[in-house]
């Protein structure tokens, strides 16, 4: 579309954002990271749509959370349904364990998931409308140990790429039983105060108190340090509860600080609540006389022993989290996070002619089948121009194809660094490739499973 003759100026949309080819090392590690560190720890890999029933993330998040009143992008299909772009990724896995009868599968059930995620928020540095997850779900278990595992899997792949100093903020924010107690200890301590709270939590007061603790208002915030604490209110099965998960962060050595006022921006936890932070954050200057930026969480998660049911099914103890990869993400690159791109060439394909064009289309193939990465610029005629877009790559070896050692069926072997030449048969070509690679270094990329990555600072 146009005004005036003069064409919009087409963006992302606000909030959002490309991830480019440059940026894909750090992705794709965390990726590899997050799927290969829950595989061994037995999660199985899930898929939900990223549009869902609109009433699913208000029965689930919540009404009364920023997330469904101000940052959910719903909108009606032409055939009248309310549907909403996913805010996040646990009430879709909860809805789809009962949709396929998950509930007959052996308990617990552990999911994964990664994808994008969408919330209407104010973008600002690390905050995102699509924003990616990845996340783990375990349906079907109530033991502490559980919630502990589920903080333990996000320290090890923080670790994985990288992030060894993180921190855990904890805190339980008790059950059905013992809640309403501590919800009325909480009305009790803000009723006076009204006057001196912002628009929404004058609101809020009547229709989720414990929302109070998470609003981000400074004059809430003030307020908020000197609220009765949850954990004084907790009913003897939620003390027990958080008091093993405390034993098993103790156990594990997990860094962790208690944070009373730990609520969490959605409805359907219970018990243990829990957010990841980088030990050390990132200090963001503001400009004089603003408030500095609250530390933004790599992670949360908590256990949501009521969700089930409240979704249709019957009484079912849950546990799980979730990341913002972007964070991750700016975070390894901030802190220098060396990543080895995996399948990165060694070896370039130059030619020269259209005899030898066609050849190397042919030779391209036998490389791939042989497992090996080959760059080349089939487009250009010019040597010059190839052996330079070899040097671009970073290349050890460039194989040149001219067009007298096509018609002889030979290929030159260049080594880049000393420029050694060679001529090869072309049907040793890839033979003799892989054996000159395998006597120099490894390739950086190649690593078993759970290992520390070589190259990884
Ligand atoms: P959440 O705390 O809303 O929890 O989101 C989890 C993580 O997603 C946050 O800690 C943050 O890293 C990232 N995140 C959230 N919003 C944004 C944003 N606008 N831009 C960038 N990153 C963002 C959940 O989503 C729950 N479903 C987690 C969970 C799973 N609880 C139990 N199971």
């Amino acid at each position: 579309m146009s005004t005036k003759g003069k064409p919009t100026e087409l963006k992302t949309p606000k909030g959002m954002h490309d991830i480019l080819p440059a940026d894909q090392k750090h992705w794709e590690r965390l990726r590899r990271a997050a799927s290969e560190t829950s595989a061994f720890y037995g999660f199985e890999r899930i898929d939900t749509p990223i549009v869902e029933a609109a009433d699913l993330f208000v029965r689930s998040v919540g009404e009364e959370t920023d997330i469904v009143t101000k940052e959910l992008y719903s909108f009606k299909t032409k055939g009248g349904d309310e549907l909403a772009l996913r805010p996040e990724g646990t009430a879709g896995v909860v809805r789809a364990y009962l949709e396929h009868g998950m509930v007959n599968l052996p308990q617990p059930v552990k999911l994964s998931y990664v994808g994008p995620m969408f919330r209407h928020e104010s973008p600002q540095r690390g905050r995102y409308r699509q924003l990616w997850q990845f996340g783990f779900e375990v349906v079907g278990d109530g033991d502490p140990v559980i919630d502990v595992q589920i903080m333990q899997l996000l320290a090890i792949i923080a670790a994985e790429v990288g992030l060894k100093d993180i921190l855990f903020r904890v805190n339980s924010i008790g059950c059905a039983l013992c809640r309403p107690q501590y919800r009325k200890a909480l009305t009790q301590f803000y009723r006076p105060k009204t006057a001196r709270l912002c628009r929404d939590c004058r609101r809020r007061i009547k229709t989720n108190p414990l929302r109070l603790l998470d609003c981000k208002q400074e004059a809430c915030v003030e307020l908020r340090n000197h609220t009765p604490h949850g954990l004084d209110h907790l009913c003897p099965p939620c003390h027990h509860h958080f008091k093993a998960v405390l034993e098993f962060l103790d156990e594990l050595q997990l860094p962790y600080d208690l944070d009373p006022f730990l609520v969490r921006g959605l409805d359907y936890y219970t018990k243990t609540v829990f957010e990841l932070f980088p030990e050390e954050p990132e200090v963001v200057p503001k400009p004089e006389g603003e408030q500095p930026a609250p530390a933004l969480a790599l992670g949360g998660g908590g256990r949501y022993d009521d969700l089930v049911e409240l979704l249709g099914g019957k009484p079912t103890p849950a546990v799980g989290a979730a990341c913002g990869m972007e964070r991750w993400v700016e975070l390894m690159a901030s802190r220098g996070v060396r990543v080895s791109e995996r399948g990165r060439p060694r070896i370039f394909l130059a030619q020269l002619g259209d005899l030898a064009k066609k050849k190397s289309l042919r030779l391209l193939e036998e490389f791939r089948k042989a497992g090996v990465a080959v760059a080349e610029s089939l487009g250009r005629q010019s040597i010059k121009a190839q052996l330079r877009s070899a040097a671009r790559h970073g290349v050890e070896y460039t194989l040149i194809m001219g067009q007298k050692e096509t018609l002889e069926g030979t290929v030159i072997i260049r080594e880049m660094h000393s420029g050694m030449q060679e001529l090869v048969a072309l049907e040793k070509v890839v033979a003799e490739t892989k054996r000159r690679l395998a006597a120099s270094r490894p390739p950086s990329g190649a690593r078993p499973v759970l290992a520390p990555d070589p190259d990884d600072a």
